[in-house]
């Protein structure tokens, strides 16, 4: 392949904006199963992400199995694992790597901060890969965090060796929900010009009059405290993780 072929745009920029305003999260799925041609695609497109040193520190489980599902979906407080046309959970993998060092006769370094790090990157970028492909067949999906509920229960569950890890779950299906646009941040807010630039208070009324739409009572700061105040969902995870990712072999 020449390089000009290689490099020729599929999209012209507002055909990308076009693109990009058609994401949304989406729950409710039509009850199609997605074509294997299809499936196929967004796989091989999950499979070309980049990774780290080629490493590939992640592996996608297919729920294939409808108990099983019913269990993950269950345990995550996610129904639509359960339902949705596809559902997978997106794992950073540090045992295959581990298992190919043994494999060629070399040691295996201790790394836990670095290796998560760099897993979680893999994991996200390849999930993020085929939501994205998945996207512009058509279809639409859910990252699935609440596996984080049950970290334990649910690695246990797809017998997940030591050194791996769930990140998240991820359904893609046929919408058969048309959720409003979700707002974001300004562009001020998130993207920063050579050194970092921390927000005005005028600057951080703005974000929360911008984001108030996304809480049902108009007030971010309340839904956002309810994850990252002390009590809130984030610390209810934080111990139940440092205990799994310990006895995964991925602690200090
Ligand atoms: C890492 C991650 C975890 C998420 N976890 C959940 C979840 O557990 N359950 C859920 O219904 N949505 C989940 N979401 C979806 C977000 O709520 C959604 O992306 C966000 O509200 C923005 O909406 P939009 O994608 O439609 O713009 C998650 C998204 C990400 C990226």
């Amino acid at each position: 392949m020449n390089p000009e072929q290689s490099t020729r745009p599929f999209l012209t920029a507002e055909q990308l904006r076009a693109f990009t305003d058609q994401h949304r999260t989406v729950r409710i799925y039509q009850d199609t199963p997605i074509p294997g041609e299809d499936l196929e695609a967004i796989l091989y497109a999950a499979r070309r992400a980049p990774t780290d040193a080629t490493a590939q520190l992640y592996s996608l489980i297919r729920l294939v199995d409808k108990n099983l599902r019913e269990q993950v979906a269950e345990l995550s407080g996610n129904p639509h694992l359960a339902g949705a046309p596809e559902a997978f959970i997106v794992c950073g993998d540090l045992w295959r790597v581990a298992r190919l060092l043994a494999h060629t006769g070399h040691p295996v370094g201790h790394y836990p901060h670095a290796g998560i790090h760099f897993a979680i990157g893999d994991a996200v970028l390849a999930g993020q890969t085929l939501l994205l492909s998945a996207e512009l067949l058509g279809y639409q999906g859910c990252w699935v965090g609440g596996v984080l509920n049950a970290v334990s229960e649910i690695s246990a569950l797809l017998e997940l060796p030591e050194r791996v890890f769930p990140f998240a779950g991820l359904t893609l299906g046929r919408p058969a929900e048309q959720p409003t646009q979700r707002p974001r941040l300004a562009p001020e807010l998130l993207i920063h010009q050579d050194r970092y630039h921390k927000p005005t208070p005028e600057e951080l009324d703005w974000a929360l009059s911008e984001m108030a739409p996304i809480s049902r009572r108009g007030d971010w700061g309340r839904t956002l405290a309810r994850y990252f105040a002390p009590g809130g969902t984030m610390e209810q995870r934080d111990g139940p993780l440092e205990s799994f990712l310990r006895a995964q072999g991925l602690g200090r």
